[in-house]
Protein backbone atom coordinates (compact mmCIF):
# COMPACT_ATOMS: atom_id res chain seq x y z
CA UNK A 1 0.00 0.00 0.00
CA UNK A 2 1.29 3.46 -1.04
CA UNK A 3 2.18 5.69 1.88
CA UNK A 4 -0.96 8.30 2.94
CA UNK A 5 -0.49 11.62 3.99
CA UNK A 6 -3.50 13.61 5.51
CA UNK A 7 -3.70 16.87 4.22
CA UNK A 8 -6.86 18.23 5.31
CA UNK A 9 -10.74 17.93 5.81
CA UNK A 10 -11.58 17.59 1.74
CA UNK A 11 -14.41 20.61 1.88
CA UNK A 12 -11.74 23.20 3.32
CA UNK A 13 -9.87 22.41 -0.80
CA UNK A 14 -12.63 25.04 -2.35
CA UNK A 15 -11.93 25.58 -5.87
CA UNK A 16 -8.80 27.63 -5.95
CA UNK A 17 -7.35 26.69 -2.87
CA UNK A 18 -3.68 25.14 -2.87
CA UNK A 19 -1.97 24.05 0.29
CA UNK A 20 1.37 22.52 1.09
CA UNK A 21 1.45 19.28 2.09
CA UNK A 22 4.89 17.84 3.22
CA UNK A 23 6.68 17.70 -0.16
CA UNK A 24 3.88 18.17 -2.33
CA UNK A 25 1.36 21.22 -3.22
CA UNK A 26 -2.19 20.28 -3.13
CA UNK A 27 -5.27 21.95 -4.64
CA UNK A 28 -8.44 22.43 -6.46
CA UNK A 29 -8.47 23.17 -9.64
CA UNK A 30 -11.82 23.90 -10.97
CA UNK A 31 -13.40 20.97 -8.62
CA UNK A 32 -10.38 18.48 -9.74
CA UNK A 33 -8.26 17.66 -6.74
CA UNK A 34 -4.62 17.43 -7.63
CA UNK A 35 -1.02 17.31 -5.53
CA UNK A 36 2.64 18.02 -7.22
CA UNK A 37 5.53 18.38 -5.83
CA UNK A 38 6.38 20.98 -3.86
CA UNK A 39 9.09 22.65 -5.50
CA UNK A 40 8.96 24.52 -8.73
CA UNK A 41 11.41 23.16 -11.63
CA UNK A 42 12.66 26.67 -12.18
CA UNK A 43 14.36 28.20 -9.12
CA UNK A 44 12.47 26.25 -6.24
CA UNK A 45 9.70 28.44 -5.34
CA UNK A 46 7.14 26.68 -2.96
CA UNK A 47 4.72 26.05 -4.86
CA UNK A 48 1.84 25.65 -1.79
CA UNK A 49 2.14 29.62 -2.19
CA UNK A 50 1.03 29.31 -6.02
CA UNK A 51 -2.54 30.38 -6.94
CA UNK A 52 -4.93 28.70 -10.20
CA UNK A 53 -5.38 30.72 -12.80
CA UNK A 54 -8.49 30.77 -14.70
CA UNK A 55 -7.41 28.09 -16.82
CA UNK A 56 -7.24 25.87 -14.47
CA UNK A 57 -3.69 26.04 -14.15
CA UNK A 58 -0.99 25.90 -10.66
CA UNK A 59 1.08 28.98 -11.46
CA UNK A 60 3.94 29.72 -9.41
CA UNK A 61 4.31 32.11 -6.94
S1 LIG B 1 10.46 29.57 -9.48
FE1 LIG B 1 10.40 30.55 -11.36
S2 LIG B 1 8.51 29.93 -12.24
FE2 LIG B 1 8.59 28.95 -10.32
Amino acid sequence: MADELPVCVVSELTPGAVMGAGHYAVGNASGRLFAVSRRCRHLGADLAGGSIDKQGCLVCP
